[in-house]
């Protein structure tokens, strides 16, 4: 068989195969996979073993649970919660960052920013965190430092561009601005529905960036070497 990483569903004491990754020798990230997931239909309801960074060699000592197919794509999810980051989220906010990051640092623009600390917004379904955006204000611009949806294409995304944008405005900042970068082919989509335009391409900047995160992989899951930072901006003045 060839060699990949295997999903199964667990049921009364029987194992499914509900999907199956080749490996490449390459480093996954604990998102990326988790992605392959989502594309093939099924929720992602956790994980134990090791976090954030995954390369064939650790597949051991990871275990991923899988229930159910996902309950209708592009369906909008109507019973989240929308709100502010508190004083008592900052530890699953810390672990989220790291197993959707990689790190607890981010790496824009040469500058090495740690979400975990940072103002932001996330979304529960119940009481579970299924969206999670931080941002930081500097004079008239807000920065938006990392976004993650956890239930993709159900408006996760949507309200909490919303709730920064709004935020933003209040504050009295004219840009919201943003650092993707160019193998991220469903944020681009994402950020371009919502109304934000390309207005800078920075090539070559993840050389260095990788310098100060070496977790960054070379390639992304979608085989697009990561190389270029986009910046994307929305006009708050209009
Ligand atoms: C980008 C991301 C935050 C979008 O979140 P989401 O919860 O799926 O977004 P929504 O459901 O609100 O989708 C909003 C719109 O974007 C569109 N969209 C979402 N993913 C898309 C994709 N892959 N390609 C094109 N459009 C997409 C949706 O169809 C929807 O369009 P509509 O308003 O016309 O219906 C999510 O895909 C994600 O977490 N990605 C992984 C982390 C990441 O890359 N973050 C950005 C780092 S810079």
């Amino acid at each position: 068989m060839e060699n990949s990483w295997r999903f199964y569903r667990r049921k009364a004491g029987s194992r499914r195969l509900i999907l199956s990754i080749p490996v490449s020798h390459r480093v996954y990230l604990l998102h990326e996979l988790r992605r392959f997931i989502a594309n093939a239909g099924w929720k992602y309801t956790g994980s134990y073993g090791t976090q954030g960074i995954l390369s064939p060699v650790t597949s051991d000592s990871f275990h991923m649970t899988v229930l159910g197919r996902n309950w209708g794509r592009d369906q909008p999810l109507n019973d989240f919660l929308v709100r502010p980051i508190q004083a008592t989220d900052r530890d699953w906010v810390e672990s989220f960052i790291k197993s959707h990051w990689g790190s607890g640092i981010v790496v824009a623009r040469g500058r090495v920013i740690r979400p975990g600390e940072l103002d932001g917004f996330a979304v529960f379904k119940g009481k579970r965190p299924v969206g999670l955006l931080t941002f930081r204000t500097d004079g008239s611009e807000c920065e938006i430092v990392t976004i993650d949806s956890i239930l993709e294409r159900k408006g996760i995304g949507t309200s909490l561009i919303d709730a920064v944008r709004k935020k933003a405005k209040a504050k009295g900042c004219k840009r919201l601005w943003l650092i993707t970068t160019n193998d991220n082919l469903s944020a681009l989509g994402f950020y371009q529905k919502k109304g934000f335009r390309l207005v800078a391409v920075y090539p070559d900047a993840i050389e260095p960036s990788r310098k100060l995160k070496p977790q960054i992989a070379m390639k992304a899951a979608n085989g697009i070497p990561i190389r270029d930072e986009l910046e994307l901006e929305l006009d708050l003045t209009e």
